[in-house]
This record gives C-alpha cells, sequence and structure tokens, in this order.
C-alpha cells in the first residue's frame, strides 16, 4: 500500500494552481447520462473518484476519453452510446464511492428505470439518501429496496413541489439532473447551496435545460424533452485550494493559489483571518501568509455553505493544534468524522473528543510518527500535521487522499516540502 513518506517541518512558499473540484466533477460527469451528444468538460481532476464514476459510467454506456489541452490542463469527453444501455449500476461499482448514486437521477429521468445498488456504509457516518429517493417518489417513481438495490421505474416523471429535509449536496444534485426530463416545473426547497450544485446548474443549462435560483434554498427547473451536448469547465476545487492555504498557515509559510475563487472560501478565508494569518485575494488568485509564532485559537463550526466546510475542518483542526490558547471545533454535518484525531494525538497534539465537539489545546510541538488515513480529508490533515512536525512522518492509506486530490505530493514539493511517495 502507498504512503507519504514526509520530512518537517517544512515552510510551504510559493505558488500553486487549484485543480478543478471533484465534487463538481462528479455530477457533471453522471450528466452525460442525459444526452447522446457529446459533452465536453475541462478542469476534470484526474483522481480516483473521477476514474471511478468514469467506469461505472463506461459500464452504463457511456465513453469517457481524456483529451489533452493546449495549456497543458485536460478536458473530459464523454459520449453516449446511443440505444438502450444497462441500467444497473452494480454493488462492485459503486461501494468504494458513494457519490455514484448520482446515476440514479438521470437514468430514471431517460429510461425510465434504473437498479443501482445502496451506497456501502461510510467511516464519516451513516449518510442515508432518503431525500434522493423521497424527491423521485415525488416526482412520480416507484421506489422499492431489494436485496442491497434500489430499484426505481417511472414511465416518465413528473414536475413537483419538493421541500428537502435536509440540504444534502448530492441530493440536490441527483433531483436537480433528473427533473431537467420530467413534465412540467419542478420546484426544489431547502436546497444545497454549495457552489458545485451552481456549477452543476450552469453545465445543464448549456445542455438546454432551464434552471433558476440554483445557489439559493429554491431551485426551479424546467423539464425537457431531451438535452443537448455541451462544453463547461468545472468550477475550481474549494477544497483542495482550502488545503493548501491551511499548508501555509500552519507551516508559517506563504502561498498564493492560482485560479481560486475566494467568494466560495469566505468562511476559512474569515477563520485564517482569526488565528492570525494576513490572506490577500484578488479576482482569481488568494495568498496566506502567517508566522508560526503568532497563531491564535479560533473556534470553528461546520455547516452547510456557506457556512465553514465539513470537508475543511480536519485540516483547521490540525492548523488550531499550533495556535495558542483552547479551539473548540464543532461538526454539525457528520456524525464522525474526528477520526484524525487520535492520530493526530500520537504526533503530540492536545485534543479531547465530547460528541460532536473536539477541544484543541495548542500549541503543541507536534513529532512525526507513523499515522494512518482513515478517509479522503482526515488524510490531508495527517499531511499538513506531518508538514510542521520534527522529523519523519509516514502517512498510511494514501489511496484515500488520492480519491480526491490530484498530483498532492507534486503540488507540495513545487511549495518546498519534503514529501515523497513510497510503497
Ligand atoms: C457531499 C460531498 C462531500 C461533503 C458533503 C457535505 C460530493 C460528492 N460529496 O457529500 O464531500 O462532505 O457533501 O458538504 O459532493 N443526509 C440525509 N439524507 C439524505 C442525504 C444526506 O439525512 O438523503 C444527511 C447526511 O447524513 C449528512 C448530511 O445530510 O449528515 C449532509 O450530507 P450530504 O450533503 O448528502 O453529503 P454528500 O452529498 O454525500
Amino acid at each position: 500500500m502507498e504512503k507519504f513518506l514526509i520530512e518537517g517541518p517544512s515552510r510551504l512558499a510559493g505558488v500553486v494552481r487549484a485543480s478543478g473540484a471533484k465534487n463538481a466533477s462528479l455530477p457533471a460527469v453522471a450528466a452525460s447520462l442525459l444526452t447522446d451528444e457529446p459533452l465536453l468538460l475541462s478542469g476534470v481532476p484526474r483522481v480516483r473518484d473521477a476514474h471511478t464514476m468514469l467506469a461505472l459510467l463506461a459500464h452504463l454506456g457511456v465513453d469517457g476519453k481524456w483529451l489533452d489541452v493546449v495549456d497543458g490542463g485536460t478536458s473530459l469527453e464523454l459520449r453516449g452510446c446511443g440505444g438502450t444501455p444497462t441500467l444497473t449500476a452494480p454493488y462492485e461499482l459503486v461501494k468504494t464511492m458513494r457519490a455514484s448514486i448520482l446515476v440514479l437521477g438521470p437514468l430514471l429521468a431517460r429510461y425510465g428505470q434504473a437498479r443501482v445498488s445502496l451506497p456501502g456504509g461510510c467511516a464519516i457516518g451513516v449518510r442515508p439518501i432518503d431525500q434522493h429517493l423521497a424527491g423521485l417518489s415525488a416526482m412520480g417513481a416507484e421506489i422499492e429496496l431489494e436485496h442491497g438495490y434500489v430499484e426505481a421505474r417511472a414511465r416518465r416523471l413528473h414536475g413537483c413541489d419538493f421541500e428537502l429535509s435536509t440540504p444534502t449536496v448530492t441530493g440536490t444534485e441527483n433531483l436537480m439532473l433528473a427533473a431537467t426530463l420530467a413534465d412540467g416545473t419542478t420546484r426544489l426547497r431547502n436546497c444545497a447551496r454549495e457552489p458545485e450544485v451552481s456549477d452543476l446548474a450552469e453545465l445543464l443549462c448549456a445542455m438546454g435545460a432551464r434552471i433558476e435560483g440554483a445557489g439559493t434554498p429554491t431551485i426551479e427547473i424546467e423539464g425537457r424533452q431531451s438535452l443537448a451536448g455541451a462544453s463547461h469547465a468545472v468550477v475550481p476545487d474549494r477544497i483542495e485550494v482550502g488545503t493548501y492555504l491551511v499548508g501555509a498557515a500552519i507551516t508559517g509559510g506563504d502561498v498564493t493559489v492560482e485560479g481560486a475563487r475566494y467568494e466560495h472560501l469566505e468562511a476559512l478565508l474569515g477563520a485564517l483571518h482569526d488565528v492570525g494569518a494576513e490572506v490577500q485575494r484578488t479576482a482569481r488568485e488568494i495568498r496566506v501568509r502567517s508566522e508560526r509564532d503568532a497563531l491564535r485559537c479560533r473556534d470553528v463550526v461546520t455547516a452547510p455553505y456557506p457556512g465553514f466546510p465539513t470537508d475543511l475542518q480536519a485540516q483547521f483542526l490540525a492548523l488550531v493544534t499550533q495556535a495558542g490558547g483552547r479551539s473548540t471545533i464543532c461538526e454539525t454535518v457528520f456524525e464522525n468524522r474526528f477520526q484524525h484525531v487520535p492520530e493526530l494525538c500520537r504526533m503530540g497534539a492536545s485534543v479531547t473528543v465530547d460528541g460532536s465537539y473536539a477541544r484543541v489545546d495548542g500549541p503543541r510541538q507536534l513529532e512525526g510518527a507513523n499515522v494512518m488515513a482513515t478517509d479522503l480529508r482526515a488524510s490531508a490533515c495527517l499531511v499538513l500535521a506531518g508538514l510542521c512536525a520534527q522529523g519523519t512522518t509516514k502517512v498510511d492509506r494514501i489511496y484515500h487522499l488520492d480519491r480526491g486530490y490530484e498530483r498532492m505530493e507534486s503540488k507540495l514539493q513545487s511549495l518546498g516540502a519534503r514529501v515523497e511517495r513510497v510503497r
């Protein structure tokens, strides 16, 4: 199994470019099920989750091809096979990535039926899909759960007025995807407002859909008979950007992330400012500088967008181990998302967890250790901790990291980190 070997402490300094957002790419790839015409997506990061989604789409009859483009980035061309494909998303392909459930809405809307394995358990919490299913039922689908599969049928979906009980991100996206090919108008309430939802709406509109309100709690979708191909650049990955900015702060560094959208990171940038980092922003880049000795404690409560992202909680928690005073981190989105804490404590951090609260007393000098990644963002937290620790840190199971960070070691090396991938 591959590991990261990190020699600390390092000071991250320099310029790094943001990749496209993994969480915008996955629903964008699923949108290719809505048409036989080609979709050209630029900025899709070459991360494991994107490859998993492509494998699933290939199974469902969509051909994906990576194309090199002039500026050194990549584009992804997706093209349906024509005709009715297999309408089953099997367990083997779904179990490694919960976002596979995003094929349910498009398949059902376009072909009138779908059989999608229930996503497996997840390390960070229960993560039900009840709202995906309730929304599709409100659009007229008959849904049964059999042998671990969601079996959904509808001669044709119809528009409806549906209020999500919780603003789920992939739930909002699944329903939006389905509603683009439903009869009539669908009004979704209490929607997720994440930038990735707005990005998907932008793509769907480029394909000929009519969607209003994406980015607000109420989204209205007017169904169409069919959708066309389109070209779309996925939004920059705010979580990746945030991770490098926290990396600057935790190492007393000076990092500029190009291609970053500060308006998507207001909650993190406010928190970084409060811990004592200097934040500069322009339309397309963000720079963070800090002095390690000057870091101050800061409480954080995670919340759906525009609140502080749960996907940056672990990284921020690593940061406040280096800040003077007690920081309290409250995780409200997922019920089991402090698995990085025991590993951080093994490196010398002082953190106690009580339910959804983690109390962090700092600053503590971290020491290199062998640690184990448990999920995607927890892995990023351990890498950041390794960068500011004295000595060698070995982060095991970095396949979690590879799910969502594109070329992380080379980006970190370009900022001066001593990190390598070893077996
Ligand atoms: C997405 C992101 C993930 C991020 C999360 C929260 C993708 C591919 N993944 O995951 O990186 O951590 O948003 O920002 O975009 N819930 C229900 N019923 C449902 C669905 C969700 O109760 O039908 C609950 C979940 O248990 C959780 C909360 O809603 O407590 C948020 O989950 P959700 O927004 O659905 O997360 P994902 O879309 O899976």
